[in-house]
């Protein structure tokens, strides 16, 4: 049974995905709200989304086992207020990535069903 990992195509696809991810976020007005609550320079946090995907699909563990830990990246977001329009935008990113890398659309809505689930556990707010 292969893991989600390299179901996606491993590594180099999903630095292909967290780059997306964060060029959509800079060029699609509708997230200008998730794209304030960042740092300027998106090079740092293109990395670790990349890094936390490869471990949390079933890769090698770029950054410890803590990463793929959902209480641990709840936790990284805490001092972010994200409410469901926050929760939105960041889906709207990762979706229109994924659409955009033609990614298999059976394993596009898996990985919606995935990210759905996190986003809506790491939200903290109305
Ligand atoms: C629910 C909507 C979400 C919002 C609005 C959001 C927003 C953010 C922001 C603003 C940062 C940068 C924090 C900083 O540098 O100060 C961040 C970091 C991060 N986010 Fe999210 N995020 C969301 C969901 C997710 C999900 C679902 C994942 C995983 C699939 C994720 C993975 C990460 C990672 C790995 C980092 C870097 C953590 C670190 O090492 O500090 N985020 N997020």
């Amino acid at each position: 049974m292969q893991s989600l990992y390299e179901r996606v195509g491993g590594q180099t696809q999903l630095a292909k995905l967290a780059n997306r991810f964060y060029d959509v976020m800079m060029r699609d007005q509708v997230a200008s709200t998730v794209l304030n609550m960042h740092p300027k320079d998106l090079t740092r946090s293109r990395k670790r989304l990349e890094h936390y995907l490869c471990e949390w699909f079933g890769g090698p563990s770029l950054y410890g086992k803590q990463y793929v830990n959902a209480e641990w990246i709840k936790s990284r977001h805490k001092h972010l207020a994200i409410g469901l329009e926050e929760r939105n935008q960041w889906m709207h990113c990762m979706t229109t990535a994924m659409r955009e890398l033609d990614i298999e659309p059976s394993l596009q809505q898996e990985l919606t069903n995935k990210f759905f689930e996190l986003s809506g556990f790491i939200r903290n707010n109305v």
